[in-house]
């Protein structure tokens, strides 16, 4: 029997998941850590963190299954994106990273656009310049820590770190490397273009590599801190939503991964580059080699949920918050919810939009509010969706749900009504890193391609259809669309009154 690593290293945690080569989970382990926000807007974590947790999660995960280190012949890796790591010529770590979700760049992404112009980044990165992405956080170094960035010497990503712990070497996936936003994104490689009008020495990127491809092999040193044996292929890997994406199948037309964990992800897979006019979607290269992807991101899925349950009603479970709000008409009898709880990145790039409860009246009770939160938080995934169909992609004609808001039956539903389309779940639940254990598979042989794999592995375990609601929903869309645009300046306002 032969097995595969797949390492996730989350902004929470870092997993290590153990994959026969029939794709069957064997066991995994987890390792916590911390985020640092030593100012408003900021969100740091130390490189070490992750190198040490997938060092103790690997020696768990083999403990625990009892699977001999021998047996094990490949490794793929996926992780939080976007987030810089700056090391020096010895490979030392320069500053604590800045992560997806830091917000300090607002002056550095105008400066994107004054330098390189924002239809000419929109052209070339697929993208609008956004605080979480990689490029701004590098021109933020250079603005206010120029004695660091003096001594730059290589530019990673949290996940290549861990590679380059494992493997000694400088390397990056596609997916990931689009998300940094100085990838040509058609090109699937950095581009010249925007390095140059950057001002970003070149030598500092590491080269990029397909989800598939063997970016190098387990060194010496790491074979004798993980307990692995040396020369384990480590591939390219991906971002954790595109390896999330090939962990639920989403490597083809057609169908679409929606998570709905504290953030709330629409990841449609397309065999050609597409772009939003406008920039509102993430448009990157995908974990399946030769993909491409549009995203959606909004940033208080579930997270919306958590926030109402922990402030309104910590002592109910989610089940008793939940079981009277499926009593509630759709449309919550006129109330609105907007879940910008943490500002917005999806169809709204605002850090200071703010969340909101509309239309209450005396009759609204806390089934209502609940149930108002859950059926924003679906209108907000409506709009990925909208810009999705605007910008060309072809018809969606499945939904595979994961993360933990699908596991009630109730938002479910209220998501097959408001984005009009089945709403499936799958036997699969480990996410980016089951994602990224398929690469490795794919990557030494074990299957044809990343599809057939998914094709093999991943099955449909339950569906909800859309229902007579829906005509409701359709309704309300409207009404949900005007509120961001009415209240921005006082959203404004308020933010910097706090
Ligand atoms: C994707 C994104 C998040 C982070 C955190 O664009 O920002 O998924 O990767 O995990």
């Amino acid at each position: 029997m032969t097995y595969f690593i797949g390492i996730d290293s989350s902004t929470t945690a870092t997993k290590a998941l153990l994959m026969t080569a029939d794709g069957a989970v064997v066991g995994a382990a987890s390792s916590s850590y911390n985020y640092e926000t030593p100012q408003p807007l900021w969100s740091e974590q130390r490189p070490e963190l992750w190198w040490d947790a997938t060092v103790s999660s690997i020696q768990q995960v083999l403990a625990e299954s009892g699977v001999a280190a021998t047996a094990v012949k490949g490794i793929g890796l996926t992780g939080q994106m976007h987030g810089l790591v700056l090391l020096d010529k010895n490979g030392d770590v320069l500053r604590p990273a800045i992560l997806w979700n830091d917000q300090r760049t607002g002056a550095e992404c105008d400066e994107m656009r004054t330098k390189v112009g924002k239809q000419r980044l929109i052209d070339i990165t697929g993208n609008d310049a956004l605080t979480g992405f990689t490029a701004p956080k590098i021109l933020w170094v250079k603005n206010n820590e120029p004695e660091i960035y003096a001594q730059i010497d290589q530019i990673l990503l949290p996940k290549d770190y861990v590679r380059f712990k494992l493997t000694g070497g400088y390397a990056t996936d596609k997916a990931g490397g689009a998300g940094t936003q100085l990838f040509d994104v058609r090109r699937r490689d950095w581009s010249v273009e925007l390095l140059e009008a950057l001002e970003i020495n070149p030598d500092w990127l590491p080269k990029t590599f397909e989800g598939t491809a063997v970016t190098g092999t387990l060194n010496t040193a790491a074979a004798e801190t993980t307990g692995l044996p040396a020369g384990i292929p480590v591939v390219g890997g991906g971002g954790d939503q595109a390896a999330n994406a090939v962990g639920t199948g989403a490597v083809v037309d057609g169908i679409v991964a929606l998570s709905l964990g504290t953030s709330g992800v629409v990841f449609a897979s397309s065999d050609e580059p597409i772009v939003e006019e406008n920039g509102r979607l993430h448009a990157f290269c995908h974990a399946a080699p030769g993909k491409w992807h549009l995203m959606g991101v909004m940033l208080s899925a579930a997270g919306s949920l958590r926030w109402f349950h922990d402030t309104l009603a910590p002592d109910t479970s989610y089940d008793d918050l939940l079981a009277p709000a499926a009593a509630v008409p759709p449309g919550s009898e006129g109330l609105l919810f907007l879940p910008y709880l943490t500002g917005e990145r999806t169809p709204h790039p605002d850090p200071l939009a703010r969340g909101a409860f509309v239309g209450l009246t005396v009759r609204h009770t806390q089934a209502h509010m609940a149930r108002a939160v859950i059926e924003g938080v679906a209108f907000g995934l409506r709009d990925s969706f909208e810009l999705m169909k605007n910008a060309g992609l072809p018809p969606i004609t499945q939904i595979r749900a994961s993360g933990g808001g699908t596991k009630s039956a109730l938002w479910r539903q209220i998501l097959a009504d408001v984005l009009q389309a089945e709403i499936v779940t799958i036997n699969t639940a480990e996410g980016a890193a089951y994602g990224a254990a398929i690469l490795a598979a794919v990557g030494t042989g074990v299957f044809e391609s990343v599809e057939a794999a998914c094709e093999q592995l991943i099955h449909v375990t339950g569906r909800t259809k859309v229902s007579g609601d829906t005509a409701v929903y359709d309704q309300i869309y409207p009404l949900y669309r005007q509120l961001y645009p009415a209240l921005k300046p006082t959203f404004n306002a308020a933010a910097k009154l706090a």
